[in-house]
């Protein structure tokens, strides 16, 4: 049987489908947005605005009309994404706006579901995005100075000019040009390509030709937006736009420059005419006519830095990101509940999730220090487009219980009525008249809404307001509409769990386990059973090397467009120091001062150590014989830098000295050696990893008993799971490298094992949240299952290529499907009745009265799934909690049967909780029902029932 969400999803995508067909066609009538002290204004009123984080290129344009449906579902206005700099302008001057990065469809859809944007065209955008969003092509302008006034942002100078003329003549021929992009460190080496010298010509002679390139690139935006229509003034979504990033937090070190540019940053902006509010995110200093806005995982306490101004916080932290080798945050929900509803409590009026969505980091656009290929951010909707429960339901009952406020947050213009209720208790009153808050309502007053909020981390306390009294639980926030009943409170969560699992990609082998679980390798699970290798050479490759007395900065030789640049040099041993070395019973010693974000030691073709970390100084023994000994150092970027002051300095690779030492005559200075350059892998050259070039590489089979090998490519082919759920890739078994399918990047992969300590059993919500509050996974991967969409798949013949760094076994290797298995929940019979009740005609005609109205228990399965068995109902007084529940001495004999009756074979279902639906099993007890149940895929269900 189709259930609600299925047929919901079908219809959402058929009026998708419907409005796309006329894509140009408007979206709303047009309207006028503007701010004032208190809000944003739509259309001439003022609105409390929920918004939903979802950048683009961190999912495929087919999950797109999904997400947006799931934030709208979930209680969202708006949609926020940043606007990726690097994904659009990849080499300067020549733009991508397809698939991933078609920003355009993006917003159409967003306005197809008659949701707003607010489009963040940074274009700085820090986002754990590699080199936050800037093109590495920039750093490249001479003598460019990101994010500050004095250099990008004007024309190049007669200084830089005579700079590069001169270097381009004493360094033009010092390497042969290859086909992988030249290294040329400007002030470091004296390399200078012919035609960027020529380019720096035209820049200088025409000098509208250089322009400044952030200009350029937001005024492309705003006009590819206007000419889209796609402003809200032009029926399109777009509602509000920022320039910038936080830059408040690193203006400081840029001296009188940063000032300067944050007005010339303001003034950019609006001279381009977009027609609505433009934000600058933690910028206390952002001029009148910009809105300065907060991002921290708590804002209530935010003003913005004119009275003028509304109080927007742009970046709710509802999570946070992981890195490689850490452990995994995760923010629960009632504290960030909690957080949202103390914002619009003391005042806030727009809030953004950040992120409501985070998905993946596909290919190379993780940022860095080592940010990992999930972008989960224990968010909402999780990496592969599911709900995230009860963090997605919860905050969609928060998200109703605000909107049901709405016309009274919006008609108070200065302060709401305060009373302090407690050393921690408190009573922000939003009322058209001043209330008399000891009696209770109706007074002579026709609007008002109350939110009171307990503060104190341990103590549930009880409050008198409005002639009764409230009972508030530690940390939380309760929202009365009407001043009189509670709808919501932060720290009572009456929405589902789901246990989500991975399964076997093969149904007859389906091995599950529990979130967080690893799942233990049963042989038939694995995706290949014939695999095809080929090694990867160590050191230089090809004839696009190139020799250089010197050290290179990693990014100004490898432009980003590969992880991998090689340095081999040649270390001359004599039999003097072997015997000093065996009388001292020492090895020599290779130090490198400082070095980022991993380094690898090969001496004569044998790995000998290998180092990770950001700017971490190496010291490591090497094993050297008599005579030339060949020293190799792989250099790789895990990720560029993506935060902080002069991003353009930070580089990769080495930094300071390299030598060795414990030599008999004193120590080497590789500093100054002859060392060859190679950028990149021989199979990343010859794009092994697409279908279309397979036959430029001689494919070996693997035998089954051969030992892991390091630096090795392999690749197999497989068929795609049947059915529409999401899939992930275990690469668990493997070591460190890069994977794709059928050509498209999955991402780097990493088994990197978190610390063993620092995650505890319990998260207790209560008190302030940090990102080391809620962890997961220590002792284990911080990543294992890396996302393949469905997009990128056909039925059969799916190619799979690997590249593997330290040796891991491409034999255990599985295929998995991503979806909920287990859903719980726990209602009480004295929670509150759904939200909806509240604007149900029978409820705003008065036939119903709340106080007689029962809670709701909801359950839902995935898209395409059913309930297909209930495996715990007791309606009583049942323990535990979900997949530990048990029953009290207090059961209704009927809960199964009532529950099963509702659910099962349904994609979701609604339990009365009343003792008028089970029968009063214990009378003067206060009861609850608990259900736990299996979802099955329909197909799957059908073929057993
Ligand atoms: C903010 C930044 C975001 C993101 C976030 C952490 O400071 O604006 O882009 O990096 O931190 O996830």
């Amino acid at each position: 049987m189709l259930g609600f969400a299925t047929i919901h999803g079908v219809i959402v995508a058929l009026a998708v489908a419907v409005l796309w067909a006329g894509a140009s066609a408007a979206f709303f009538e047009p309207f006028n947005v503007s701010y004032d002290h208190r809000a944003i204004i739509i259309g001439g009123k003022r609105r409390m605005l929920i918004s939903a984080g979802i950048h683009y290129p961190r999912a495929t344009p087919d999950m797109w009309p999904g997400l947006i449906a799931k934030s709208k579902e979930g209680g969202a206005d708006v949609i926020q994404t940043y606007v990726f700099w690097n994904g659009h302008e990849p080499i300067r001057g020549q733009y991508n706006f397809e698939g991933r990065y078609d920003i355009v469809k993006f917003a159409k859809l967003i306005g197809s579901q008659g949701l707003y944007l607010h489009l963040r065209i940074g274009p700085y955008v820090c986002a754990e995005w590699n080199f936050g969003g800037f093109p590495v092509w920039l750093r490249d302008i001479p003598g460019i100075v990101f994010r500050t006034k004095n250099k990008p942002f004007e024309p190049i100078g007669i200084l830089d000019y005579l700079m590069v003329l001169y270097f381009s003549i004493t360094g033009l021929t010092l390497h042969s040009s290859g086909a992988f992009g030249d290294p040329h460190d400007l002030f470091g080496s004296n390399v200078l390509r012919f035609v960027d010298f020529l380019m720096y010509t035209l820049d200088f002679f025409n000098i509208t030709f250089v322009k400044d390139e952030m200009q350029k690139f937001v005024k492309k935006i705003v006009d590819m937006m206007k000419q889209e229509n796609l402003f809200s003034w032009q029926g399109g979504p777009i509602i509000l736009l920022q320039i910038e990033n936080e830059y408040g937090n690193i203006e400081g070190q840029y001296g009188q420059g940063g000032k300067e540019y944050v007005k010339w940053a303001a003034d950019m902006a609006l001279s381009l005419d977009a027609g609505v509010p433009w934000v600058m995110c933690r910028q206390s200093d952002a001029p009148e006519t910009i809105i300065d806005s907060c991002n921290a995982f708590y804002c209530d306490g935010f003003r913005p830095n004119s009275y003028r101004k509304p109080a927007l916080w742009t970046e709710d932290w509802n999570g946070w990101y992981a890195s490689w080798g850490g452990r995994v945050p995760h923010r629960p929900v009632e504290d960030n509940a909690f957080a949202v509803a103390r914002f619009f409590q003391r005042g806030g009026s727009f809030h953004n999730y950040y992120m409501f969505f985070g998905g993946t980091n596909f290919g190379r656009t993780a940022g860095g220090p080592l940010q990992t290929t999930s972008y989960d951010y224990d968010a909402p909707v999780d990496e592969y487009g599911l709900l995230a429960q009860p963090k997605w339901g919860h905050l969609k009952d928060l998200h109703a219980a605000i909107k049901l406020c709405e016309p009274a947050l919006v008609a108070v213009d200065d302060a709401p009525q305060y009373v302090k209720l407690g050393s921690m208790q408190e009573a922000h009153i939003y009322s058209s008249g001043f209330v008399d808050t000891r009696k209770s309502l109706p007074q002579n007053v026709s609007i008002c809404s109350a939110f009171l909020a307990n503060i104190d981390e341990r103590k549930t306390v009880t409050v008198q307001i409005f002639g009764g009294s409230y009972s508030l639980p530690p940390w939380s926030v309760s929202i009365l509409p009407d001043c009189k009943h509670v709808v919501f409170n932060t720290a009572k969560v009456a929405t589902q769990t789901s246990i989500k699992t991975v399964e076997s990609a093969s149904p007859s082998f389906s091995n599950t386990t529990g979130t967080g679980d690893i799942i233990l390798y049963d042989k038939d699970t694995y995706i290949s059973k014939t695999w095809m290798t080929f090694h990867e050479p160590i050191g230089a490759w090809g004839d696009n090397s190139f020799t250089y007395q010197g050290i290179l900065e990693h990014l100004n030789v490898t432009k980003d467009i590969s992880d991998y640049l090689w340095y081999s040099t040649r270390i001359n041993i004599t039999d003097e120091d072997i015997t000093f070395w065996e009388e001292k019973g020492i090895y020599p010693l290779l130090t490198i001062d400082k070095t980022r974000d991993v380094v690898r030691i090969f001496v004569n073709g044998h790995l000998s150590a290998s180092q990770v970390g950001k700017w971490v100084p190496v010291k490591e023994p090497i094993h050297l014989v008599q005579g030339s000994n060949d020293l190799v150092l792989l250099s790789e970027t895990v990720g560029l830098q993506n935060y902080g002051a002069f991003l353009e300095k930070d580089g990769a690779g080495f930094r300071g000295q390299i030598k060795v030492s414990g030599l008999k005559n004193g120590d080497i200075d590789l500093s100054d050696a002859l060392w060859t350059y190679q950028v990149g892998l021989k199979g990343e050259l010859a794009k092994l990893y697409t279908p279309e070039n397979q036959e430029s590489a001689d494919w070996i089979d693997v035998q089954p008993d051969s030992i892991p090998s390091s630096f090795t490519w392999y690749k197999t082919t497989f068929d795609a799971p049947e059915g529409d759920d999401p899939i992930a890739l275990d690469l668990g078994s493997m070591g460190k490298g890069q994977a794709w399918v059928n050509g498209h990047g999955i991402g780097r992969y990493w088994t990197l094992v978190a610390p063993k300590n620092g995650c505890r059993d319990y998260c207790d919500y209560r008190g302030a949240y940090h990102e080391n509050k809620c962890t997961t996974n220590c002792g284990l991967p911080t990543q294992s299952w890396y996302h393949v969409p469905r997009e990128w798949l056909q039925a059969s013949n799916n190619l799979l290529v690997i590249f593997e760094e330290t040796g891991g076994n491409p034999w255990k290797i599985s295929l998995r499907v991503h979806s909920t298995l287990t859903i719980c929940a726990r209602v009480w019979e004295t929670d509150y009745p759904p939200l909806s009740t509240w604007s149900h005609p029978d409820f705003v005609n008065r036939k119903n009265l709340i106080d007689e109205i029962a809670p709701e228990m909801h359950l839902r399965c995935d898209e395409g799934h059913v309930i297909s068995a209930i495996t715990f109902a007791s309606y009583g007084t049942p323990s535990g909690s979900c997949r530990k529940f048990s029953q009290g001495k207090c059961h209704a004999a009927s809960s199964l049967s009532v529950v099963t009756e509702a659910c099962q074979g349904r994609n979701n279902c609604t339990v009365t909780v009343s003792n008028r639906t089970f029968g009063d099993p214990c009378r003067r007890t206060t009861k609850a029902l608990a259900v736990e149940a299996t979802c099955t895929s329909i197909t799957r269900y059908q073929n057993v029932s």
